[in-house]
């Protein structure tokens, strides 16, 4: 319902008749994702007391912002496919897809500030705006974290943990401090709130690293190639590195060093990951990041929406897509 509300009214700003920049940012936008941000947005308002109303700019605004990353991110990981699609720098070129990026960024922090025409007041949108900016930071100190990752081949959990709270978790934790500061949350609410999204985009980083081995395209709409072929070193492969024997870890070795063809090698590391219970456990891992998301929703007052925020945290971690 509300994601419903949320993808018509994308729709009404990003009419088909449009110029080559406006074409490219609604072919990024529509059809939509899940819409997880922006609908943890008004949902995280709501739980505070706030107007759906009222907030919807700003939601509108954060998935602008997440976009504008995968748009980037596509051309940094050569992903052909996104959302079942072609990728918009393959589709546009890639000078095309990092100017319509900029243009979703600009237009985020535009959003936000509309935020004040719909009855918020100023203070708080300027509050919201220094949010979403840190966690843009954040996200982009998070990529470049991901490629030192790479290139230094760094096999550590507590830093593959740090660079997936800045890539990924800092947009679901302001996307939540967000909408509880446009909707007049108090200071602790807005940490709470924080703090579920941050837990939240963990543990939903996590089980997208683990579609690399498990997920299909058709359902996942990227191609599951993708993390082996950049050499990704996420947390199965890394847990698998400490649990198998010599054998499988020079197989994970060589792979990782981009020694062989991706395509071909991943049923092999595949295999490595589900003999050695990597797969299983980092999904655990999720499942504990889930649960201290859950746990940080404890103090809100009860509302339907923290009842709906509870079960986004469940369905980041059981979820084929
Ligand atoms: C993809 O996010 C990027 C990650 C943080 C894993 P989503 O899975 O929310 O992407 P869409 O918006 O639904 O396509
Ligand atoms: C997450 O990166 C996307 C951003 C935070 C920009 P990934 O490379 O892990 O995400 P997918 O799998 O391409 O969606
Ligand atoms: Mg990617």
């Amino acid at each position: 319902m509300l994601d419903q509300k949320i993808n018509d009214e994308l729709a009404s700003r990003w009419p088909a008749e449009a110029d080559l920049l406006d074409g490219i940012c609604r072919y990024a936008l529509m059809p939509t994702g899940k819409l997880l941000r922006p609908v943890l947005l008004v949902e995280s308002a709501l739980a505070v007391g706030g107007r759906a109303e009222q907030v919807l700019p700003a939601a509108i605004g954060t998935e602008y912002g997440h976009t504008a990353s995968l748009v980037h991110d596509d051309i940094i990981d050569n992903d052909e496919l996104r959302r079942g699609r072609e990728s918009v720098y393959h589709r546009f070129g890639v000078a095309n897809a990092i100017v319509a990026g900029d243009a979703l960024i600009f237009h985020l922090f535009r959003c936000l500030a509309e935020c004040r025409n719909a009855g918020v007041p100023a203070a708080r949108v300027v509050t919201a705006l220094e949010v979403a900016a840190q966690a843009g930071i954040d996200l982009c100190r998070g990529q470049c974290l991901e490629s030192e990752i790479t290139e230094n081949s760094l096999l550590d959990v507590d830093t593959y943990l740090r660079m997936i709270e800045l890539k990924s978790a800092a947009l679901f934790r302001s996307s939540c401090q967000c909408g509880a500061i446009l909707g007049g949350g108090d200071a602790e609410s807005v940490a709470k709130l924080g703090q579920y999204g941050r837990e939240l985009g963990i543990a939903f980083q996590i089980v997208d690293d683990l579609f690399a081995f498990t997920g299909d395209s058709e359902t996942t709409g990227k191609k599951p190639v993708s993390d082996v072929r950049n050499r990704r070193l996420t947390l199965p492969v890394l847990l698998a590195h400490e649990k198998g024997d010599d054998a499988d870890r020079a197989l994970l070795d060589e792979v990782f060093a981009g020694a062989v063809d991706a395509e071909e090698a991943l049923p092999a590391v595949t295999e490595v990951l589900v003999r050695t219970g990597a797969l299983d456990a980092a999904r655990s891992v999720a499942w504990e990041h889930a649960t201290c998301a859950q746990e940080a929703l404890l103090e809100l007052p009860e509302s339907p929406s923290r009842d709906h925020l509870y079960s986004f945290a469940t369905r980041a971690v059981d979820r084929v897509a």
